[in-house]
Order: structure tokens, then sequence, then C-alpha cells
């Protein structure tokens, strides 16, 4: 059942190529230059018209809700907001029939979630879902919605059914702007590279040895800062909360230039910080954050583009992802993270599909 991999954490993983293919069979027609989204296709219009867009989730999918704000704002132009689930449900929110909720969950079953589904419906909002587990409450008591059909997810650190979340909300951008905010041609580039998006996973997989030895290095550490900006920040946060949840080791995350706002007095040479430093709009800003880390002596490791040569001086580890633009860029980033954690954890003997502490899914506050 496990494939022939030691567990379920490392074959979900693994899965990720094939599982980013069966997400977008059918609905990346790249020929016709669209996306074709069944579950949403009646309310469309609709969407397009919001005022606003609320995501709620918990946790990774949280995470995945955050980089769905930057993808519908930099593309679609709607504004987003993006709230805990947890917190919408008991805030009273301003929220009406302008507005489209979009409640994002693996299991489909998360307390939190499904309560701030019931509040947003209750106030009037068009709510739509995004889940994996077909049939799942949540996915019945949404208006409308999408299925990630990233298959079962059995590791209670999610890892496919995130990149299969993120890839749901880059073709629901793409929905959302076509005809409106960019070009056709536009939409054709930015589809062509999802569609390469699974061949680049693959090679990063192939990194599996490297990122293994580094584990290695530093599976003894106290704690890990993982930064990054723009697309990146919200993986700076996810890997943190990989390693947290398996390893148990202290990590946080944060967006990169608010390392000086606090952070950087806990730099010293104990401290590794991993980087998340690939070619985009903010690799110049991260290069300065790296140097500053360096000079306090900070281990580094970075995440960087393939023939990047500036970050290799600078850090002490560098695992090379494939080129891709801004907007791709946190579902091949991810990969190297969650390998990372899954590492750490079994180095240091812990269980990692079944971490002390954690369900699968929580289905009570
Ligand atoms: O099933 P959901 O996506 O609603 O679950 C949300 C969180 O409980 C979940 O992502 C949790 O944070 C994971 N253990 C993260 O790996």
């Amino acid at each position: 059942e496990k494939g022939g991999f030691e567990h379920f954490m490392l074959k979900e993983i693994f899965e990720q190529p094939s599982v980013m293919h069966d997400v977008m069979r059918g609905r990346v027609r790249l020929e016709e230059g669209r996306v074709c989204l069944g579950g949403i296709e009646d309310y469309l219009d609709r969407l397009k018209q919001a005022k606003r867009i609320v995501i709620c989730a918990c946790g990774t999918s949280w995470h995945a809700g955050l980089i769905g704000e930057y993808l519908i704002e930099e593309f679609a132009r709607i504004p987003v907001e993006v709230d805990y689930a947890s917190e919408f449900r008991y805030r009273n929110p301003i929220v009406g029939k302008d507005d489209v909720v979009i409640v994002i969950s693996q299991s489909g079953e998360t307390a939190d979630t499904l309560a701030a589904l019931r509040t947003a419906k209750e106030k009037g909002a068009l709510v739509m879902g995004i889940c994996n587990v077909v049939g799942s409450t949540i996915a019945r008591e949404t208006l409308c919605g999408m299925y990630t059909h990233a298959g079962p997810e059995v590791g209670v650190a999610s890892t496919k059914a995130f990149t299969a979340q993120v890839i749901m909300l880059y073709m629901l951008a793409m929905a959302l702007s076509k005809g409106r905010t960019i070009s056709h041609d536009e939409i054709i580039l930015n589809l062509t590279e999802l569609a390469d998006l699974p061949a680049k996973a693959d090679r990063i997989l192939n990194l599996d040895g490297q990122i293994r030895d580094i584990a290695e290095r530093f599976k003894d550490a106290k704690n890990f800062l993982y930064l990054g900006r723009g697309y990146n920040f919200p993986v700076a946060l996810e890997g943190a909360l990989k390693l947290k949840e398996i390893s148990y080791i202290h990590a946080e995350g944060y967006p990169a230039a608010e390392m000086k706002h606090g952070p950087i007095a806990l730099i010293d040479e104990d401290m590794p910080v991993i980087f998340i430093a690939t070619r985009d709009s903010t690799y110049a800003k991260i290069l300065s954050n790296i140097e500053e880390v360096r000079s306090r002596k900070g281990r580094v490791i970075a995440i960087a583009s393939e023939g990047d040569k500036e970050v290799a001086r600078l850090a002490e580890h560098v695992i090379y992802i494939p080129q891709a633009s801004g907007p791709i860029t946190p579902l091949l980033t991810v990969i190297p993270l969650q390998l990372l954690a899954y590492h750490i954890a079994t180095l240091r003997g812990c269980n990692v599909d079944r971490p002390r502490n954690l369900a699968k899914s929580v289905t009570v506050e």
C-alpha cells in the first residue's frame, strides 16, 4: 500500500508529479487557451464580479490560500483576504452577497472550516469549496466547488494535497482573469508553464539524496528559520510547519524582510536559516537578506534557481531547482522543504506518518 516507500509521507511526496497531471487533466485546455472548471462553470460570471474574495482554511490549506491571494490579486485583480477559519467564524465577519468565500480543506471535515463556511452562507456570500475528499461535508455544503483529485492522503503532514490546492488556485486565477485582466497570449504562456510543472517536479525529486545529506548535518539543530518573499513567503510558513509537526524541532517561517524587525536577534552560529531565493522579482532583495544572516554567522541553506551563481557564494548549501516564473515557483520550492522535513524527522527516529498529538483531520474545535 505504501508502493515500496518506507512511509506514506514519502510516497505522497513522490506522487506529486502524477498528482499534478491528475489535477490538470481535462481542465487545462492549452490549445483553446482556457481552463475548464466544471464545478464552478455556472457561477463563473458571479465569481468574476465579486467585489472581494475571502479565503478561509486551517493549517497547510491556509498556506495554500495565501498563495491563492497572490495569484488571484496579480492576475484577476480582485481583492483577496485570507483568514484562519477559526478566527473568521468568531469575529462576526463582514461578508455579504457581493463577496465570494472560498473554503479550502483537504479532508473536507475540518470543524472550523465547516463553521466558517456556514457563517459565510448565512450572511449571504457565495461559498465555494476546494476539497480533496469527494462527498465530504464541506464539499456537500458549498454552493459550488472543485475537487483537487490528489487521491487519498494518509500521512498526517499534508504534501500532495497542498500542491494540488495551489494548482487549483492557479487555474481559478486564470479562469477569473480570462477576458478581463490578462490577454489570451498571457493565458497561453501561463498555462504552458503549468503544463511543464510535473516534469520539473520530477527533477526536484531526484535531489532526494542531496537533501538527505543536508538533513543529516542539521538534524540536531534546536531551531530553524524559514525565509521567503512574495510567492515564496507562504512556502516559508509551510516548510516550517512541516518540520515542526513531524520532527518536533521548533521552526518559524517569516517574510524575509520582516527578519530585521525581530527574528534577526535569534541568529547565531547555531541557527540554520532556510532561504527560498529563486530568480524572480524578489531575488535581489533576498540576496541582501542572506548577506545579513551570513554576517551574523547564521548557517544558510538556500533553494535557488538552476544556473544561479550568486547564491552559491553566500550559502553553505544550495538546492537547485528548475527555473520557473514567480507564480509557479511555490509549487516547486515546497518540494525540497517537504523532503528536508521528512529526512530530518526520520533521522531523529520520529513517526512521520503519525506524529504525536496530531490527527489527520481536526473535526472538533
Ligand atoms: O483537511 P484540512 O485541509 O482542512 O486540514 C487543515 C489542517 O488541519 C492541516 O492542513 C494540518 O495543518 C496538516 N497537518 C498540515 O500538514
